[in-house]
């Protein structure tokens, strides 16, 4: 299993970062392909393990995936094997995501339970209620979902008690075949569920409400296959701004909205980093900045995104003060808490809100990512930690970060990977 053995930056990051498409914009296109019977295209798609994990899903389905390191053609006119196995469910949940289309399109398929993830039980029941709202009938047997239909799904009116983005992804994308109208509430505002709309529509759909928390779907017979690109990774472009402010330097993310990353950025300025930001760009500059301690609560979209609950509490590791993170949509997700104390962090967990005692100085240790999000954010710390750390388990990082390595480099840090 590869490592990452990063040193302590000399000087403050400073540079460029060209952000790559956003997985999990991907992860729900790839899934709505299953709509349609043909070959659907998607361009700017990051090179990165979990577009190779949910293409061997479509393929064991009956599908041909094959296509550039950027772009996917999915040719869906072999589909006839309506399941998708443990094997595979189990590396990535998203692969979760063919139900819906699956049940909407062929009235029938078997799809493993996801189970949990590095941080607890990541439970389904609103995916499967907002399939039985449409007519579908489910069975829960041996860890696999069996879900069924009499003829087409029908359509109906569900309400997200929680916003969801997988259950609102695979809710929305049944709802598009089914007869008649249907009404979702409280969906998910994520800006992959636009992405989704929009590619839904370029194959025929008829969804009305796009960023609002009500989408009305008028069912069709049939959709044709789609064709489109991926907006920028959100994540990732947060990932490299916290970088700027942990590092004390300047750093511009390129190729990306920041209007998706409002609630970080307005974070990051509270804690005194001056932010710019354009059509396609944003920029966070710490130099010579003295950073303030501050309260992080992570929310839906456009609250604070839980994905970037460990890369900021690892910033907040090394600004004086008391500083308070509370994630609000997984309130176990800190595995990262007992790595950051190893590089000498002073963390008091309670219940779902964490107390940083930040200002020590980090210093290198042995440590090991649990989880993509806790990867990133342990690189982060890393960067200021004196010594050479090394990261183990970095196959959680190759998941979701493109480039992860060329991209570091590129901004200074002399990271190296070694097997
Ligand atoms: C998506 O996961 C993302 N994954 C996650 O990113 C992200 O952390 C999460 O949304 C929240 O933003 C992909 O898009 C592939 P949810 P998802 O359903 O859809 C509860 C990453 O790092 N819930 O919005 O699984 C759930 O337990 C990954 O890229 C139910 O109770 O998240 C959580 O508390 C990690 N029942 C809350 O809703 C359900 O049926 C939000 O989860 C579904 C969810």
């Amino acid at each position: 299993m590869d490592t990452y053995l990063i040193p302590t930056i000399s000087q403050a990051l400073q540079g460029e970062v060209q952000i790559s498409g956003a997985k999990n914009a991907v992860l729900a296109v790839m899934a709505a392909t299953l709509l349609a019977d043909g070959i659907s295209e998607i361009t700017n798609v990051p090179h990165l393990k979990d577009m190779k994990t949910m293409s061997d899903v479509l393929r064991v389905i009956g599908c041909r995936v094959d296509g550039g390191p950027h772009t996917l053609r999915i040719d869906t006119r072999g589909a006839n094997h309506l399941e998708a196995p443990y094997e595979l469910v189990k590396t990535m949940r998203a692969s979760f995501y063919v139900l819906g289309p699956l049940v909407a399109r062929f009235g029938r398929c078997r799809v493993s339970l996801p189970g949990g993830c590095a941080w607890g039980p990541r439970p389904v029941d609103l995916h499967l209620k907002g399939l039985e709202a449409l007519g579908a009938s489910i069975k829960v047997t041996h860890g696999y979902v069996e879900a069924t239909s009499n003829g087409p799904l029908q359509g109906g009116e569900f309400h997200f008690p929680i916003s969801s983005v997988g259950a609102t992804v695979n809710v929305l994308m049944a709802a598009c075949l089914a007869k008649g109208k249907s009404i979702l509430h409280n969906v998910a505002l994520e800006p992959e569920i636009d992405a989704l709309i929009d590619y839904l529509i370029g194959m025929g759909a008829k969804i009305k409400g796009k960023g609002t928390k009500v989408l009305q779907i008028q069912g069709v017979s049939s959709l044709t296959p789609g064709s489109g690109s991926t907006i920028a990774d959100r994540i990732e472009a947060g990932t490299y701004l916290i970088a700027a402010a942990i590092s004390r330097g300047r750093i511009k993310t390129t190729k990306m909205n920041p209007q998706h990353i409002t609630a970080l950025l307005d974070a990051l300025q509270e804690i005194g980093c001056e932010i710019q930001t354009g059509p396609d760009w944003a920029i966070v500059d710490a130099t010579k900045k003295t950073l303030k301690p501050t309260s992080i609560t992570t929310l839906p979209h456009p609250g604070f995104p839980t994905d970037l609950q460990a890369p900021i509490m690892a910033l907040l590791t090394t600004i004086e003060g008391i500083s308070l993170v509370q994630d609000t949509v997984y309130d176990d997700r800190f595995t990262h808490i007992a790595e950051l104390e190893r590089l000498g962090a002073k963390i008091k967990l309670k219940g779902n809100t964490a107390q940083i005692y930040g200002g020590s100085p980090l210093s290198s240790a042995p440590i090991m990512a649990s989880d993509l999000r806790a990867g990133a954010a342990l690189v982060l710390a890393a960067l200021v930690a004196e010594g050479e750390t090394s990261l183990s388990r970095i196959y959680h990082i190759d998941r979701g970060y493109e480039d992860f390595e060329t991209k570091f480099r590129s901004l200074g840090v002399d990271i190296k990977r070694v097997s």
